[in-house]
C-alpha cells in the first residue's frame, strides 16, 4: 500500500525529487494511520492505561524513566490490569495474583511462549518456542536439579576461594573501598567459566582475558539489542540487525571452545562435574525429574498442587520425540550462563552485599547463624548451606527488594478469557507481568522500600501470598 500511494503521488509529480517526496509523505501516512488504529485497541475494549504517542506506543517513556519505576507509577494509577503499546502493538499489563496463576499455571499451553525478536536464534531455553522449548526444556530440566547442582559445588567454592583471596590481597595492599557491581561481576565471570566452559580465568587479576571481554561483549550486546525503545518496523530490519545486534564473533568463540572441549572428552572419554558435561551426558527421562531435596530450594514459594499438574501436563506429549541434545543445542544452553546467569546473579550479589554494609545489625545474624555450619576443614557443605534460614531470606529480600527480572512476559497463542473479568486476551498479544511492582505494593509487602529479610524468615514466609513474590518467574522455570 505504501508503495502503491508513493507511485502514485511521483507519477502526479513526475520528477525524482518528488517522487522521494511523495515516498516519506506515503511511509509517515501510513504509519500515522496504521498508529491510529491501533492506538484505539484499549480504548475500544474499556482498559486504561498511559497515553501513546505516534510510532512508539509507550516505548519511549522508558528512555524518560528506568523501566521499574515507571511500571510501579503505572501499576499504582490504572490497577492491576492496564493496556500498553510497544509502537502500535497492543501489550497488556496484568498484576493480579489470580490470574498471573491462570497465566502462567492454569492457562499454560495458551501463554506457552515468550515474545521474541526476529533474529534471535531459538536454540536455547529462555528463547526456544513450542515444541522445540518443550523438548529441550524436558531434557534440560535433570540438569537443574539440587542434585546435579551440588556436582558443581567444589567448582563453585574454588571460585569462593579466589574471590577471598583477592579481598585479603586488596585490604593488605591498603584498599579499602570495592567496586561491587565490577567485583561480583567477576566472581560471577568465574563461575560461570568454571561450571559452563570447564575454563579457569582469574577475572580479578587478569579483567582483559580473552574470555571476559568476548562475554563481556557478548552480554553488552544482548542488553542493547534488548533494551533499545525502537519500534518493531526499525528492529525488524535486516540493516538494524545488521548495524546492531552483532556479537557473532564473540558468539564463535564461545562455540569453538565448548566445541574444542565436547570433542576432547569424547575422544579421551573424560568425564567433569561441570554443566557442560551434564548437558552431554543428560538424556530425557520419562518421569518426573525433581528431586525430594529440591524442596529445600528456597525459591519454590508458589509450588503446589496445580503447579506440579500443569508441570506434568505440559510435558505429557513429549515422548517419542529426540531424548538427547544436539551439539548446536547443547552450545545454546551454555549460552544461557550469559544470557541468563551472568547480569541476575552478580546484580544480587553486589545489592545483597550493599545491604548488609548498611546493615551492621544484619551482617552480625549473618556471622551468628554461619559460624556454626563450617566443618572442620572449614567448609561449608551444600546440605548445610541450602537449609540456613537466614542466608535464605536475606537473598530472598534482595531478590524482591532489587529483583533482576523487572518483568516476565508471554505471548497469546489462542484467545483467552481473563478470569471473570470480562477481559479477553486475543491471540498474539503480549502480556507483561511487572514483577518490580507488585514486589513494592504495601498490601502485598507492607513498608515495600524497606529492607526486612525477616519477612522470608520461615515463621513469616507462609504468610506471603502466592503470585506476589516472582523472582524467578513462574513456578516451572529453571532458575
Ligand atoms: C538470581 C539469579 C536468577 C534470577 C533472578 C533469574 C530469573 C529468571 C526469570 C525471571 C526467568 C523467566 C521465567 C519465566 O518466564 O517464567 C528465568 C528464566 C530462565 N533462567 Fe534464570 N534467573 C537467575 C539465574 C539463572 C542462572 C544462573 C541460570 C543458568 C544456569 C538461569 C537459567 C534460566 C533458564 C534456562 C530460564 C528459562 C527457563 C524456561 O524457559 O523454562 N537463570 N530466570
Amino acid at each position: 500500500m505504501t508503495l502503491l500511494l508513493g507511485s502514485v503521488l511521483a507519477l502526479i509529480c513526475q520528477t525524482y525529487e518528488w517522487y522521494l517526496i511523495g515516498l516519506i509523505v506515503a511511509v509517515i501516512a501510513y504509519y500515522y494511520i496504521s498508529w491510529r488504529n491501533a492506538v484505539s485497541y484499549w480504548k475500544d475494549r474499556h482498559i486504561c492505561g498511559p497515553k501513546p504517542i505516534p510510532i512508539f506506543g509507550n516505548l519511549l517513556s522508558l528512555s524518560l524513566k528506568p523501566r521499574p519505576l515507571l511500571e510501579l507509577e503505572w501499576y499504582k494509577k490504572y490497577g492491576k490490569i492496564y493496556g500498553l503499546y510497544c509502537s502500535g502493538k497492543p501489550r497488556l499489563a496484568v498484576a493480579d495474583p489470580a490470574l498471573i496463576k491462570q497465566i502462567l499455571v492454569k492457562d499454560f499451553n495458551a501463554f506457552r511462549n515468550r515474545s521474541i525478536s526476529p533474529g534471535q536464534d531459538g536454540l536455547n531455553l529462555t528463547r526456544a518456542r513450542d515444541n522445540n522449548w518443550k523438548r529441550v526444556r524436558a531434557i534440560v530440566s535433570p540438569t537443574f536439579t539440587s542434585g546435579k547442582m551440588r556436582k558443581m559445588y567444589a567448582l563453585i567454592s574454588h571460585c569462593c576461594e579466589d574471590f577471598l583471596n583477592t579481598l585479603d590481597n586488596n585490604v593488605s595492599n591498603g584498599v579499602n573501598e570495592v567496586e561491587l557491581k565490577r567485583l561480583m561481576g567477576a566472581y560471577t565471570m568465574d563461575v560461570i567459566a568454571s561450571c559452563a566452559f570447564a575454563t579457569k580465568i582469574n577475572s580479578y587479576a587478569d579483567p582483559n582475558n580473552p574470555f571476559t571481554t568476548n562475554a563481556l561483549n557478548f552480554i553488552n550486546v544482548s542488553n542493547r539489542t534488548g533494551r533499545l525503545p525502537l519500534p518493531s518496523f526499525i528492529v525488524n530490519t535486516n540493516i538494524y540487525r545488521r548495524v546492531v545486534s552483532t556479537g557473532i564473533t564473540e558468539k564463535k568463540f564461545f562455540a569453538d571452545l565448548s566445541r574444542s572441549l565436547i570433542r576432547k572428552r569424547r575422544n579421551n572419554n573424560e568425564k567433569h562435574n561441570d554443566f557442560l558435561q551434564l548437558l552431554m551426558d543428560v538424556e530425557r527421562p520419562d518421569g518426573d525429574t525433581r528431586e525430594a531435596s529440591d524442596a529445600n530450594e528456597a525459591h519454590h514459594v508458589n509450588e503446589g498442587k496445580d503447579e506440579m499438574k500443569a508441570n506434568a501436563e505440559a510435558f505429557s506429549r513429549v515422548l517419542g520425540l529426540e531424548k538427547k541434545l544436539t551439539e548446536d543445542e547443547i552450545l545454546g544452553q551454555c549460552f544461557i550462563f550469559f544470557i541468563g546467569g551472568y547480569g541476575s546473579v552478580s546484580i544480587t550479589l553486589s545489592y545483597c552485599i550493599y545491604e548488609l554494609a548498611l546493615n551492621p545489625g544484619l551482617q552480625d545474624r549473618l556471622y551468628e547463624e554461619t559460624k556454626e555450619a563450617f566443618n572442620e576443614k572449614g567448609e561449608m557443605d551444600y546440605e548445610v548451606l541450602s537449609r540456613l534460614p537466614f542466608i535464605d531470606a536475606l537473598l530472598s529480600e534482595t531478590l524482591r527488594h532489587y529483583s533482576p527480572a523487572i518483568r516476565l512476559e508471554r505471548e497469546a497463542m489462542e484467545d483467552v478469557m481473563l478470569g471473570n473479568t470480562g477481559v479477553k486476551i486475543e491471540k498474539g498479544v503480549i502480556v507483561d507481568i511487572p514483577i518490580y511492582a507488585i514486589h513494592h505494593d504495601p498490601d502485598h509487602f507492607p513498608d515495600p522500600f524497606t529492607f526486612s529479610p525477616d519477612r522470608f524468615m520461615p515463621d513469616n514466609r507462609d504468610h506471603i501470598q502466592p503470585y506476589t513474590y516472582l523472582p524467578f518467574g513462574s513456578p516451572g522455570a529453571l532458575t
